[in-house]
């Protein structure tokens, strides 16, 4: 189902006469992957259309928002503390906001035992209630303590407000939600089943990002190359064609991609529109086809590596990064060393990677051979000691290498440097005006780096 969001502007203009006046401020405080960091920016542009102008700090604002992630449990512990952190400035300024919203409000209890340990928390709410936002400010303001969840709510809104963090790059949903279940991961339990939006909602917001100037848009979904399954109209493939012929749009990102769903339609969009990125991060989590099994991936090494090699016949300079997995349930040495021998064969110029983190309500949970902390620990050295030696041999693939960078920000900390990324994802430092921001440069790369590379307008 989808609606527009002209229903909620009605209570956020009555709180904007009210608010504006008095010049009150909100931060946000974002955990988490892109979801997260879109999300933020609708709260954003929600806060301002209801009269909220943006803090340069958390100490100055009348409103603080946290917008949390549960994919591993650190992210957890950590924003529990910063939370606790506020119980004095609260007490100090009993008028200021504090609500928390995102992933972990969804889980199980977790709202509940939040609002119980932090009774100074105002406002709760879930991943998919966002355009009701106005309506809870509202309430709020009138003195209730609002929890709203999005337990079956799978209503797709569009036209909602947002301020966008980035003037260069906009990030576009296409999807919400996830129906992979991997057996490790929570996302499917805390937002839901997959939602598409229409081919024409999303047409008409890039083509509105580019009247206002940006010329990068990166897709994103859980599992973008399910796109439009659950509606059963336009393919993902059939998407990134459509998206090729917004006049004015030079690049199109996305992320992430589902090895198991990365079909031939999909390698033959991207090599078929210009505007594709030669660049796909395709998370593998694991080497050993006994732990992609036992992960629910659907997919064996065999095949993954049999994607990786099509994508790379596309062109010359084609990128991938990845996300892994170490520790797993069950995960031997053997297995380890498989994962070990994939990051060589393949050659990412990048991995992130994670120490399996237990998530209660997945089926991996349950799962018996937990692997020990300290062996988790001792693994992930490895796995980023042979990728950091990976991406630099990478890098060096590059010297001499001409390519076209957008140009993202200047280096603060150095005079006359600026950086951007090339088509396939890799960041490149060189000498440059910081009125480049914005502009597209041809670039010789001159030297590497650890994790960039070092080039010179040509
Ligand atoms: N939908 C994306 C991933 C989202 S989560 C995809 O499938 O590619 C980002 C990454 O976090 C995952 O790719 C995985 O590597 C990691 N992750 C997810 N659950 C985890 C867990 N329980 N422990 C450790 N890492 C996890
Ligand atoms: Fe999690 Fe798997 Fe869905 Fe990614 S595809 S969000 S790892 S369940
Ligand atoms: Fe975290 Fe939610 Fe993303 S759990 S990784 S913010 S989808």
């Amino acid at each position: 189902m989808t609606e527009n969001a002209n229903e909620f502007f009605s209570v956020a203009s009555e709180l904007k006469a009210e608010l504006e006046p008095l010049g009150k401020k909100y931060y946000i405080e974002t955990y988490g992957c892109q979801m997260n960091v879109r999300d933020s920016e609708t709260i954003g542009g929600l806060l301002q259309s209801c009269g909220y102008t943006l803090a340069d700090n958390k100490n100055e604002s009348d409103l603080i928002l946290f917008n949390t992630c549960c994919i591993r449990d650190h992210a957890e512990k950590r924003v529990f503390g910063n939370i606790g952190a506020l119980k004095e400035a609260k007490e100090a300024h009993p008028s200021m906001i504090i609500g928390v919203c995102g992933c972990m409000m969804e889980q199980d209890n977790v709202a509940k035992k939040l609002q119980r340990r932090f009774p100074f928390v105002d406002l709760v709410f879930g991943t998919n209630v966002l355009h009701r936002l106005p309506e809870m400010i509202k309430h709020v303001l009138e003195g209730d303590r609002v929890c709203l969840l999005s337990n079956n709510d799978v209503t797709v809104v569009e036209g909602l407000p947002s301020v966008r963090d980035v003037s260069t790059s906009a990030y576009v949903n296409i999807m919400y939600g996830c129906n992979n279940f991997c057996s490790y991961c929570i996302v499917p339990y805390v937002r839901g089943r997959e939602r598409s939006r229409s081919v024409d909602a999303i047409v008409n917001e890039i083509e509105q990002l580019v009247s206002k100037g940006y010329t990068e848009i990166t897709l994103l979904g859980q599992n973008v190359n399910s796109y439009g399954n659950d509606t059963r109209s336009s393919s993902f493939a059939e998407l990134l064609t459509v998206l090729n012929q917004i006049e004015g749009l030079k690049r199109i990102r996305f992320m992430s991609s589902h090895p198991k769903d990365l079909s031939d339609a999909v390698i033959d969009a991207i090599r078929n529109n210009p505007k594709v990125c030669h660049h796909v991060h395709l998370p593998v989590q694991s080497g050993s086809d006994r732990i992609l099994k036992a992960m629910n991936r659907k997919y064996t090494r065999e095949q993954y590596l049999d994607i990786v090699h099509k994508l790379r016949s596309v062109s010359h300079d084609f990128e991938l990064t990845t996300d892994v997995i170490v520790g797993f349930p069950g995960e031997t040495e053997d297995d380890f060393l498989q994962t070990l021998s994939l990051i060589k064969e393949v050659g990412y110029s990048a991995a992130f990677t994670f120490k399996y983190s237990k998530r209660q309500g997945t089926k991996a949970a349950t799962m018996e051979e937990q692997v020990d902390e300290a062996e988790k620990k001792l693994r992930l050295k490895r796995l980023n000691d042979l990728q950091a030696e990976m991406t630099v041999t990478d890098n060096m693939k590059y010297i001499d290498h001409i390519g076209e960078v957008l140009v993202e920000g200047y280096d603060q900390r150095e005079t006359c440097t600026v950086f951007g990324k090339l088509s396939n994802f890799k960041m490149v430092y060189f000498r440059g005006d910081p009125d480049l921001v914005g502009k597209y440069v041809n670039v010789r790369i001159t030297a590497c780096k650890k994790n960039s590379l070092i080039g010179e307008i040509v």
